[in-house]
């Protein structure tokens, strides 16, 4: 009996797996526009961000992020086979430039680590993958819910941000060590004693903004996009566990949990600071940063100065 039982669920499971979207596998990216349509769109997301196209909008406010700097707060957190998901509480939201709020949902992220030097951002930057790539999920918030957003033409926003590997970061250290409590899809556990602020990149000011999808099934076309420009840092050790640290539906370690960048096809990207491609110094720079910099410099002397 136990082993008829036993039959039955692996079938199940074979089933269910079948109609499961992969990466590769299965249901492959090339083939998620079969099953949902949105995906074969003209405003798919993740895009490549090429800086000389990008259009600086100084009309572009900067982000009014609310009850991200939270402390105290329990985040329930789940290994969803695809990645890893971190619920977040309503009382987080953001405020875009035109003054539409939207409410947090949800964090997760992309990664690759398919072999060591593999990164797994989805968007890239002149054609550069970043390491891993963050996603805060928000709806509009003239919506009630997620549920009654999701379909809406104006219903989702997502801020994302990227890691680079660089230094140890300490304010990473315990949602890495959660992760071996949810090694297997389904596993759930809890994030104590953090803040998503410390999470995210020092500039929150910075980012580029464009009309998008979600980068999974359904990949629905209704998600106005926030790609902040400044980077996370973490170790490589970080980096490592993060890669190697979750099991997907097949009891394979997850990797390379990202799609392939899609078409701009009419769309434009705006940004609310300037690109110089001839500077340099590796990266943008926004002009803000350049003269607080300079300041910097000058106060530095003056002290100098005072003191010899
Ligand atoms: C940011 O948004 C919150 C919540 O909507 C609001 O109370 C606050 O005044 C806003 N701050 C700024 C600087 O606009
Ligand atoms: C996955 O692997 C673990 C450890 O080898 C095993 O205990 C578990 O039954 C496997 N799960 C599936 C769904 O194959």
């Amino acid at each position: 009996m136990r082993a008829l039982v036993t039959v039955v669920s692996l079938f199940f499971l074979g089933a269910q797996a079948q109609h499961e979207w992969t990466y590769s596998g299965g249901l492959e990216e090339e083939q998620w526009p079969l099953e949902y349509p949105s995906c074969g769109g003209q405003k798919q997301s993740p895009i490549d961000l090429q800086r000389r196209k990008v259009q600086f909008n100084p009309y572009l406010k900067p982000l009014n992020l609310t009850g991200y700097g939270e402390e105290d707060m329990e985040f329930p957190m789940i290994n969803n086979g695809h990645t890893v998901q971190i619920t977040l509480p309503p009382t987080m939201s953001m405020t875009d430039s035109d003054g539409t709020r939207y409410i947090a949902l949800q964090m997760h992220y992309h990664w690759g680590g398919g072999s060591s030097e593999v990164s797994g951002s989805e968007h890239t930057i002149d054609g550069i993958r970043r390491v891993i790539e963050i996603h805060f999920v928000h709806y509009n918030a003239k919506y009630a819910n997620y549920d009654e957003a999701k379909d809406k033409s104006d219903g989702l926003a997502v801020l994302a941000a990227f890691i680079q590997d660089y230094a140890e970061n300490t304010y990473y250290s315990s949602f890495i060590s959660e992760l071996a409590n949810i090694q297997y899809p389904g596993q759930t556990t809890t994030l104590n004693g953090i803040d998503i602020q410390d999470m995210l990149p020092g500039d929150l000011y910075h980012y580029y903004t464009y009309s998008g999808s979600l980068t999974t099934p359904p990949c629905t076309e209704n998600v106005k996009w926030f790609v902040l420009e400044d980077s996370i840092k973490l170790s490589r050790t970080q980096v490592l566990k993060i890669e190697n640290s979750v099991k997907n539906h097949n009891n394979e370690t997850l990797h390379n949990g990202y799609r392939k960048t899609q078409p701009l096809h009419q769309r434009v990207v705006e940004a609310n600071f300037l690109y110089f491609p001839n500077k340099r110094q590796p990266g943008p720079h926004s002009f803000e940063r350049y003269l607080l910099k300079k300041k910097k410099k000058k106060k530095k002397k003056k002290k100098v100065g005072a003191r010899g």
